[in-house]
């Protein structure tokens, strides 16, 4: 006999002695079984798509690191609209990339009721206006140094950004957008966004806050997509929470609700799936995640190397999302999950 060979003890119990004849195999023998006790599933109904636009007319441009993305002129958005709507998807955010003459120091293009992102919004709902359209108040596609808010002596200067991103977001609920996404982490923006919506009108335009937004290398893919990667001096430090805090991530969720946030947002997702399990227990609020643009380029990596499965591994990780608290998720994935629910 080998002497390694653990034996087994005289008089060892038995499996149901260890068990007090509690198998929790059981309930997973069969599929029909698995399928009874389930606790969270995955539907159409979860899902937000984030798209990125540019200017033009019949442009799809690819973005490198996120194979099956395209940068969309404001009439193909307006086609994938009508596809996302076909397939069920609630809602989409829309991105823009800018052109670069357009950039400045202050984002100033932000406050242009025609420009791209305003468009895109008005020829989505006036074709498709059972989709739910949701804008970002943030400067950074606007301006020429990539950071969210006016940059002054180095500095990301608080109050005068959460003016420009105030009037930003008022010009967005005007062209027919639903709900208000600021994701740029500055202080009081939920509140003074709250207060010029309802002072102009739009009491009904909601604000989901990216109120948890973390200081992160998953948004790699995204700024190259937007065109900021090669512009941004510096990070974004003194403005996203510090991923190495959770805490503190309570009470910015916390105070945006405070001030008037109607939805909460992890971002991004996968690695912080903790944050969103605290958040939904402590506030029991509709509680978003999203799956940035570096967790899909991952995925999408991996799978055309064929060392996973992209497809098992999308659907794994936006069920890990609706686990851990998730009432929906912002995901690049979102037409190819519809597709594959319908099938
Ligand atoms: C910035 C913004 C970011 C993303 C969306 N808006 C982060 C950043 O560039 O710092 C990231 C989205 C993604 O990675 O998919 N306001």
């Amino acid at each position: 006999m080998n002497k390694f060979t653990p034996a087994k003890p005289a008089g060892a119990r038995s499996v149901d002695e260890i068990t007090a004849s509690r198998r929790l195999r059981r309930m997973r023998k069969a599929d029909w079984s698995r399928r009874l006790v389930r606790e969270n599933s995955l539907s159409v109904n979860d899902l937000i798509w984030p798209i990125f636009i540019i200017e033009g007319k019949d442009r799809r441009e690819p973005v490198d690191a996120m194979p099956g993305v395209f940068r969309l002129s404001v009439d193909q958005a307006v086609k994938e609209a009508e596809r996302a709507a076909k397939l069920g998807i609630p809602a989409l955010a829309t991105f823009p990339k800018v052109e670069m003459g357009l950039r400045d120091r202050t984002g100033a293009a932000i406050l242009d009721p025609d420009n791209v992102i305003n468009r895109a919004t008005r020829a989505i709902k006036e074709a498709v206006p059972e989709i739910g359209i949701i804008t970002d108040a943030a400067l950074d596609p606007f301006t020429d140094h990539g950071h969210d808010g006016i940059l002054r002596d180095g500095i990301i200067v608080n109050d005068e950004t959460v003016e420009q991103v105030t009037a930003a977001a008022v010009l967005q609920a005007a062209s027919g957008s639903d709900i208000i996404a600021p994701s740029d982490m500055m202080d009081g923006r939920i509140g003074a966004i709250r207060d010029a919506l309802d002072a102009n009108g739009f009491q009904d335009v909601a604000i989901m806050s990216y109120a948890t937004k973390f200081h992160s290398a998953f948004y790699g893919p995204y700024r190259d997509a937007i065109g900021t990667a090669g512009l941004l001096k510096g990070d974004k430090q003194t403005y996203y929470l510090d991923h190495a805090n959770s805490d503190e991530a309570v009470r910015e969720a916390e105070q945006d609700l405070a001030e008037g946030a109607d939805m909460l947002m992890v971002k991004p997702g996968l690695p912080y799936l903790d944050i969103v399990r605290r958040l939904k227990d402590e506030f029991a609020m509709p509680t978003f995640a999203y799956q940035v643009s570096g967790e899909y380029a991952m995925v999408k990596a991996a799978s055309a190397n064929g060392w996973i499965d992209g497809e098992k591994v999308m659907l794994e990780s936006l069920l890990a999302l609706k686990r851990a608290g998730c009432d929906g998720v912002l995901t690049y994935f979102a037409p190819q999950v519809a597709e594959v629910l319908k099938g």
